[in-house]
């Protein structure tokens, strides 16, 4: 039996420098899909999955963060002498339980693996899930459920798989895999932001990840690598050399927004299909497509 992962970071200390001027004192990961931030989608995708702890890399400008899973006294109170409850259960269903949260700074934005190794104090040597806020999937089942139940048989790492148009590999970490005899996905290789005609394949790793905590020992001693930066897929890569590594396709339409057409396009997804909005928000477009 796997042992449990209860535990995920979300690494938002990046720059969001695609949305300046919007980024310029907001977090990206505050960015609204419809009513909710981004993170927030994802700490609901990671709660559905079972975790308990939600570890936080932030950086400077995130303190918006911090105060948006904590409770808004002023806010509440106001709610409650117009008498809001709708708006008030909604606060209340967002918060995560007290103690649930853990918030550590990356000083610098030097990558993401150097993101991922500011939690190392944090997650206690076990393994943990990793989800960047800004790739979304809307699914049935979430995206990191999905990868749980894979785990839970395989044990390991796991990474989330997501097939894209092979002209975009050059945007993502590409994998080589293989399969089992029993069905499952080997992950045999990885690259980061390979040359289109160099790519393994199209499958990109889509920003969901199970980690061994022996991750956190690789990134210590890990250089700087494409872009200037500590990439989390060089480390993983010296893991995969002696640890178990599986994939798993995920089910479902996954947005890339950290990228304006991928946030827009997540932004017209879920109001088409918003219960208040949707019906509405459908005439509109229509008429402004027309
Ligand atoms: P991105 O690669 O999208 O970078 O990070 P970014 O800085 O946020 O955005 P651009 O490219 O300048 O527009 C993916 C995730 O990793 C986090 C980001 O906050 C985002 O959630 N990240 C990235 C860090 O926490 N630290 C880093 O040094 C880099």
């Amino acid at each position: 039996m796997a042992y449990p992962v209860k535990t995920a970071v979300f690494p938002v200390a990046g720059l969001g420098t695609r949305f300046l001027p919007a980024t310029k004192a907001m977090p990206k990961e505050m960015l609204t899909v419809v009513d909710k931030p981004l993170i927030q989608y994802a700490v609901e995708e990671a709660k559905e999955a079972g975790i308990e702890h939600f570890i936080f890399i932030t950086g400077r400008n995130k303190n918006m963060i911090e105060d948006h899973f904590d409770r808004q006294y002023e806010l509440m109170n106001i709610l409650k002498e117009k008498n809001k409850l709708a708006q008030i259960s909604i606060l209340e269903n967002d918060l995560p339980s007290a103690g649930q949260t853990s918030f550590t700074r990356q000083q610098q934005p030097l990558g993401l693996g150097h993101a991922v190794w500011c939690a190392r104090h944090l997650i206690a040597k076990e393994p943990f899930a990793l989800l960047l806020p800004d790739m979304m999937v809307k699914s049935k089942v979430g995206a990191l459920k999905q990868m749980i139940e894979q785990y839970n048989g395989s044990g390991g790492n796991v990474v989330g798989l997501y097939e894209v148009p092979h002209e975009e590999v050059d945007q993502y970490g590409v994998v080589k895999t293989d399969v089992r005899p029993d069905g499952t996905i080997k992950i045999i290789d990885m690259v980061e932001k390979p040359k289109i005609s160099e790519a393994p394949s199209n499958l990109m790793i889509m920003g969901r990840y199970i980690l061994q905590p022996e991750i956190m020992m690789l990134l210590e001693t890990q250089n700087i690598g494409a872009g200037g930066e500590i990439q989390l897929t060089d480390a993983m890569l010296k893991l995969l050399e002696f640890q178990n590594f599986s994939g798993v396709n995920i089910t479902g339409e996954l947005f890339d927004c950290g990228s304006k057409l991928g946030f827009l396009t997540a932004n017209l997804s879920y109001a088409l299909d918003h219960p208040e909005v949707g019906e509405a928000f459908r005439k509109a477009a229509k008429k402004l497509i027309s």
